[in-house]
């Protein structure tokens, strides 16, 4: 079997920045269930924040990130991103990253959402697009073994400690193990546990699910993001370029709202708060068929197709709507998931030989909202970090011969879904999740709309089990992938759900009507949710606050 020094599970940015960071003497493979530059971060838009002019520094950053936490990010963690940042950025420009230029010929920066400064690099509205083919021509360049089309179905933890993985080529649907002195989750978010999301399709949350069934907590599940401008009805991502270069929301009567709920900030107020609003304003009546407008036309013919091509071509695409002429219509959508593998700021998580960074990781950057941009840096600074820690626990650690116990666990788990032979499809299964995700634990969550959301999750747990399939057949049976991930999605729903239900304060992304008020005296805490056979069991550990005592987050 192969084995390696480094294994990486997950091959957008985080994966391969920590792939590229592991030194040459040593033997890193990345495994991704889709070629590296179908990973989700390729879908990134707006852009990646870092203090690089003269003017900023990473101290304001910093208070930004804390801020838009709403006091819920780990200091230390987010000290370490805004310091960090500036040099990251180089790094990236040094292997080659075409980033968009002001007139001196500078990297370009354009406000973002809760930033006190225009600190957000870019490359037009598609950062990731040119990110992710970047790193992809340097993961070459270093000569990773990449496993692409692998699909991870579980980890392997022996003596105590993280030694590799079970993975099944998709092409040729075979199980077998790939050994590893260390392994570094970077798997990426679980929107997908939501009906609509900006997210891929590929985004389940296994490597989240993964270190949930091998015994590690997830932390804060319940704070997910709501992008507050996706496309009517798809859920395609309008970036907050948008915004930031000038855009306009407004209701049904030609207001822009945001002045009631922001002042200040307006359109650009931290996430959290700029979804919400719309959501006030559409079940206040002031909505467009479900929709709020944003308006660009302003902005001029010139500037939208320099800065915004991407989201001109989307939105006429999926639309029907040249913004160059008319408002687009936009609404709140699932985006991302603050919450994760729980790790210290050495990307370590509670399991020794196991690292986790990005999305799927919750080190913790991003509190209770993250802010727009904050999540590409992350991706890089503590995939860079994940890389170089795991690789100096590589150096010293012994090879664990481990047993087939894990592998032979995967290969019944699969058995007994390709033998069974009538039950319930996947596709119903799947939306009736999301659905539930949807109506029950969206932007605003009162206690009895939670616990009904809960009830509904606790009649979909005794049918997961039921799962059949129609394609028995090995080679690329996505069928069979979707039955796997279906069950990492319907865990992280109930972690989520779980955590959600039980805190009552409203806190960043998690917002109460019953409990209006953030709550630091009894919810400045972080959650963790661990697997038991009946659900998750929660319990808290504190919030590391360094330099920014608590405050009233205002926009
Ligand atoms: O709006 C956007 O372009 C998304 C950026 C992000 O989530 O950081």
């Amino acid at each position: 079997m192969p084995s390696h020094d480094v294994l990486i599970v997950g091959a957008g940015l985080a994966g391969m920045r920590a792939a590229v960071a592991v030194p040459s003497h040593l033997n890193v493979g990345i495994i991704s269930k889709v070629h590296p530059v179908r990973s989700h971060s390729v879908a990134a838009e707006g852009g990646i924040n870092a203090a690089i002019r003269d003017e900023d520094t990473w101290e304001s950053h910093m208070y930004d990130t804390v801020k838009g936490s709403d006091w819920l990010g780990d200091q230390e963690a987010i000290e370490i991103l805004c310091k960090s940042a500036p040099e990251d950025i180089m790094a990236l420009e040094r292997m080659g990253a075409l980033f968009s230029r002001d007139p001196e010929g500078r990297i370009a920066q354009r406000n973002f959402g809760g930033l006190g400064f225009p600190r957000t690099c870019y490359v037009a509205d598609r950062t990731g697009h040119a990110l992710v083919h970047l790193l992809y021509e340097q993961l070459l360049k270093r000569a990773a073994k990449v496993y692409e089309e692998w699909y991870v179905t579980s980890l392997i933890v022996e003596e105590g400690q993280c030694c590799g993985v079970v993975v099944m080529n998709l092409f040729t649907g075979e199980l077998s193990t790939i050994g590893a002195k260390s392994v570094i989750m970077a798997t990426g978010g679980y929107g997908r546990v939501y009906l609509i999301s900006t997210n891929g399709l590929i985004n389940t949350g296994d490597g989240m699910a993964m270190a949930y069934r091998a015994g590690v907590p997830l932390q804060d599940m319940e704070f997910v993001q709501f992008h507050p401008t996706t496309l009517k009805s798809t859920g395609i991502l309008i970036t907050e370029g948008a915004r930031g270069e000038g855009g306009y929301l407004f209701n049904s009567r030609g207001e822009r709202f945001m002045s009631t709920y922001a002042p200040s900030a307006m359109e650009l107020a931290s996430r959290d708060v700029v979804s919400r609003a719309e959501y006030e304003e559409i079940m206040a009546g002031r909505g467009v068929d479900g929709c709020v407008m944003l308006d660009l036309r302003h902005l001029g013919k010139e500037k939208i197709m320099e800065k915004l091509p991407q989201i001109w071509e989307l939105s006429l695409t999926y639309a029907g709507v040249d913004p160059i002429e008319a408002p687009i219509p936009v609404t709140p959508g699932v985006h991302y998931s603050m919450g994760g593998i729980p790790t210290n700021i050495q990307c370590e998580t509670p399991l020794p030989g196991l690292y986790a960074a990005g999305e799927c990781a919750c080190v913790s950057i991003h509190g209770a909202n993250r802010l727009g941009g904050n999540a590409l840096m992350e991706t890089i600074v503590y995939g860079r970090r994940a890389g170089e820690f795991a690789s100096a626990y590589a150096e010293k650690a012994k090879t664990i011969s481990y047993s087939d116990q894990a592998f032979k666990q995967q290969q019944a788990r699969i058995a007994a879904l390709m033998s069974r032979k009538e039950g319930e499809r996947i596709g119903a299964l799947r939306e009736a999740i999301g659905t539930i995700m949807a109506e029950h634990f969206g932007i605003s969550r009162t206690k009895e709309r939670m616990e009904a959301g809960l009830e509904k999750l606790a009649a979909i747990r005794k049918r997961i089990p039921n799962i059949v399939l129609q394609d028995h057949s090995k080679v690329f049976n996505l069928e069979l992938v979707d039955a796997l991930q279906l069950q990492s999605i319907f865990e992280l729903a109930e972690v989520t759900a779980a955590g959600a239900t039980v805190r009552e304060e409203s806190r960043g992304a998690h917002s109460r009507p019953d409990f209006p008020n953030r709550n630091d005296a009894d919810w400045m805490k972080h959650t963790l949710a661990y697997r038991e056979e009946s659900g998750p069991r929660l319990d808290y550990k504190p919030v590391n606050i360094t330099k920014i005592p608590p405050a009233e987050r205002k926009y």
